[in-house]
């Protein structure tokens, strides 16, 4: 029997060394050490020993399962070395060849527009307010003074999510809720989206963005009004563009003016961009109607205040001389990288 266990072991680390890969070195293991295997097979036979030869064929067997399972462990190693030296010189790396270069992302230009208008307006003491999307009437019209038959109610200009609730047409529904939940003096400035139902075209687009900006405190003047856009203007187009306020209409503010400064395209000569006016209307403002004051609880017989709308995509549109404003809305890659780093 110690001879045959002296046989195995030989046997064994012999067709070890022979052994070239992972799998035929399981398949050995089995072979020799598995529960089926010639070890396991001659140890079945011990009970036939008598009881001094049992020990010590014991012990031998017992030394030829630990010198087996130490190769196997040891020709494990080394085959992994040698499948991982095969490996990495297989797969050599010419680290002086071009890499891929990850896109980096860029802002969108009206988001470059915003985030100077928030410059200025922040640097006049304005803070930055937030409205939802979605409306009820209340917000949208009531409470700014818009009568129910105004035209801006008709289902052709607005988007009706219900009887009661629209996707907001304008940002001046922010006004009201600022007003509803501060005390004068406030000054905010509200960025977002706004809805209208208009026809799709180079000027015209259902979704767009306002800025709504609201001024209310003790002794405030349409020469505030005037004075803050005049700077915001400048800010923004440069200290020679020229600013005119024309009377206007809104039924929240009164008096209401629209403000238009000199076509930055042919500096007011007169062009297609501005219809060979000379001129580029940007926002609609005014002196908030009492009505409105009262309706947020604000006493207009204390306080007074301005209000207005900048139309961001306009702003965005000529700042960049980008004839279309469907570009700004399909996020076409090639369009939007041109603004990269600006
Ligand atoms: N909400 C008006 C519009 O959408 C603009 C505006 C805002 C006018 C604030 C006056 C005051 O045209």
């Amino acid at each position: 029997m110690r001879e045959q266990l002296e046989k195995i072991k030989q046997q064994g680390l012999e067709a070890l060394r022979a052994c070239t890969d992972g799998k035929e070195l399981d398949a050995l293991r089995v072979k020799f050490l598995g529960k089926k295997g010639e070890l396991t097979a001659i140890l079945k036979q011990m009970g036939k020993l008598s009881a001094e030869e049992r020990p010590v064929i014991g012990q031998v067997a017992n030394d030829v399962r630990q010198t087996l399972e130490q190769a196997v462990s040891a020709r494990l190693e080394e085959l992994k070395a040698r499948e991982l030296e095969l490996k990495l010189k297989l797969e050599t790396l010419d680290v002086t060849m071009p890499g891929k270069t990850a896109g980096v992302g860029g802002l969108h230009p009206l988001n470059i527009v915003l985030d100077d208008l928030i410059d200025i307006f922040q640097s006049m003491g304005f803070d930055v307010v937030d409205g939802p999307e979605v409306e009820t009437d209340y917000y949208c019209f009531e409470a700014l003074n818009v009568p129910k038959d105004h035209p801006a109610r008709d289902m052709q200009d607005t988007f009706y999510l219900g009887d009661n609730l629209v996707l907001r047409t304008q940002t001046s529904a922010a006004q009201i809720r600022v007003m509803e939940s501060r005390t004068p003096p406030i000054r905010i400035i509200c960025p977002g989206r706004v809805y209208r139902a208009d026809e799709v075209d180079a000027t015209h687009s259902p979704v767009f963005h306002q800025v709504e900006g609201l001024v209310v405190d003790k002794g405030i003047t349409m020469c505030d009004l005037k004075g803050c856009l005049e700077q915001f203007a400048h800010e923004i187009y440069g200290p020679e563009t020229q600013v005119r306020f024309r009377p206007s209409f809104f039924p929240f503010t009164e008096p209401s003016v629209e403000v238009d400064v000199t076509c930055s395209e042919c500096g007011g000569k007169g062009c297609r961009v501005c219809k060979g006016t000379g001129w580029i209307e940007i926002l609609g403002a005014g002196m908030v109607h009492p009505n409105v004051l009262r309706g947020c609880g604000i006493d207009p017989d204390v306080y007074s205040g301005f209000a207005f709308g900048i139309g961001l995509d306009r702003l965005t549109t000529t700042r960049y001389k980008i004839s279309d404003i469907r570009l700004l809305f399909e996020n076409d890659q090639r369009f939007l990288n041109q603004f990269q780093g600006r």
